[in-house]
């Protein structure tokens, strides 16, 4: 019969990504090795059990039996995941298999929780990384039945999660776990749409006790950023700030800084950005962004522009195509009177950083549009018009701002852009967020 467990289209389909054990022993192990006895050991996504299983190698050989019988739950919803830990227990850690099999079971825990767990006679310490999955994939392939059946996981009050992780949490939260290690995309923190829900039904019942924010490639087959967060139920509901010191670990480096999220700001990290414009609005210029191919096409005549295409992008040349239109006065006189560009990615390199560039520095009038793409090079229109060197005042002033604001909350309010292999982590700014920016520069 064909193994399909392995395939890339099941990894995705189950949110198959296994942590590897040494991800436990770095930064798991540490915080729990005190209190082993204390709890039962619980992961309800398990995979391969790589987050629970290395327990069993700190307890001493004659006590293991009993300690993974008391001490130890794993489930997954892949047969052959967990014929994998049982096997692993009765081979590596001399466990009879009946008892392997008595506490390794197949089950779906998305759908709800195990709440035969909530009777023994130990608290639970839930350890795991659950399946990942945007709902917005799910509704694109709802077609496929076997998608379709995960739009059940999105109801019974949970209708306005995002995310297959988020379900996991909300699960969790209801079945009342005091204590959680769940690694999950960072988005948990920094995302707006796709996680302001979760964090408002989850933050008035549980502080984050310390995070570690990875930002190198941890898993084989997936670039996605993931953090571990240390949760602990409160003792009882409250709207507080949360504070946690979370560790940026970066190529083995590492810098640890205190976040705070608060209910006022949807609890998301970086609000320092909000703040900061909140604070120091300054103007009421309108911005609108893209030259769009359309307005070109409209607005034919004996005016000859050179624009840069941002849709065409030649990779051999390593730059854009230029191509050569005729306008009429009027457009030509609004190409001609903005002069800027906004970089809304990091290249990756020190002088390619977000921010506002000189259309001038690329050799053309004006960047053209056939497509947007908030990544491409994008034009910006100021309304009123403004004047060259209030253009390039500005735009220094801009990248400026940009930087403090960035070097004083480690670029947090902006999106992280992928997993890359280059100097820094590249960010990416929202073109509202520029907006927002813009609005704060005295003109
Ligand atoms: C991201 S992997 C992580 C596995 C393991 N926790 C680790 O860190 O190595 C998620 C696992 O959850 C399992 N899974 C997916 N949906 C599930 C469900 N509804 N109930 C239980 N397990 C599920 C998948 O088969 C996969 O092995």
């Amino acid at each position: 019969m064909l193994n399909t467990y392995s395939t890339k289209e099941n990894k995705r389909y189950y949110g198959e990504h296994l942590t590897p054990v040494d991800i436990f022993h770095r930064f798991i192990y540490p915080e729990i090795k005190d209190k082993l006895y204390n709890y039962i050991w619980i992961d309800l996504y398990a995979g391969k059990g790589n987050l629970i299983l290395p327990i069993l190698e700190k307890i001493p050989v004659n006590e293991r039996i009993n300690f993974f019988q008391k001490h130890i739950r794993l489930f997954d919803i892949q047969d052959e995941m967990v014929k994998h830990m049982i096997n692993k227990v009765v081979k590596e850690y001399n466990i009879p298999l009946h008892i392997a099999k008595k506490f390794i079971q197949k089950r779906d825990n998305l759908k709800n929780f195990p709440l035969n767990l909530l009777k023994e006679n130990l608290p639970l310490f839930h350890i795991t990384n659950p399946p990942y999955l945007y709902i917005g994939y799910i509704k694109k392939h709802q077609t496929e039945n076997k998608y379709k059946k995960y739009l059940d996981y999105f109801t019974n009050g949970r209708e306005k999660l995002q995310d297959l992780y988020q379900i996991a949490l909300f699960n969790d939260l209801k079945a009342n776990i005091k204590n959680m290690v769940y690694i999950i995309p960072t988005n948990f923190i920094y995302g707006k749409s796709g996680s302001n829900e979760i964090r408002k039904v989850f933050f008035p019942y549980y502080s984050i006790k310390k995070a570690y924010l990875i930002e190198d490639k941890i898993f084989e087959s997936t670039g996605i950023n993931v953090g571990i967060f240390f949760f602990q139920k409160k003792k009882q509901i409250s709207y507080n700030a949360i504070e946690f010191p979370a560790t940026k670990i970066y190529k083995n480096r590492s810098i640890t800084k205190i976040i705070t999220l608060k209910k006022d700001y949807n609890y998301i990290a970086g609000n320092e950005f909000e703040e900061y414009v909140r604070n120091h609005k300054k103007n009421n210029l309108n911005i609108s962004f893209y030259l769009m191919k359309d307005e070109v096409l409209n607005n034919k005549g004996n005016n000859k522009v050179i624009l840069l295409n941002a849709n065409k992008y030649n990779k051999s040349k390593g730059e854009y195509e230029k191509e050569i239109y005729y306008v009429n006065d009027h457009l030509y006189k609004k190409i001609k009177s903005n002069i800027l560009w906004i970089r809304t990615v990091d290249t990756g390199s020190c002088n390619g950083r977000a921010g506002l560039y000189s259309i001038t520095d690329l050799g053309v009038d004006g960047i053209i549009t056939e497509k947007p793409y908030r990544t491409h090079p994008i034009q910006i229109f100021f309304d009123p018009e403004l004047s060259i060197e209030k253009q390039i005042k500005l735009k220094e002033e801009f990248n400026s701002c940009l930087e403090y604001l960035r070097e004083l909350t480690d670029s947090e309010f902006m999106t992280t852009y992928k997993y890359s292999n280059s100097e820094y982590t590249r960010k990416y700014l929202g073109l509202s967020q520029v907006k927002k920016l813009i609005s704060t520069l005295e003109l």
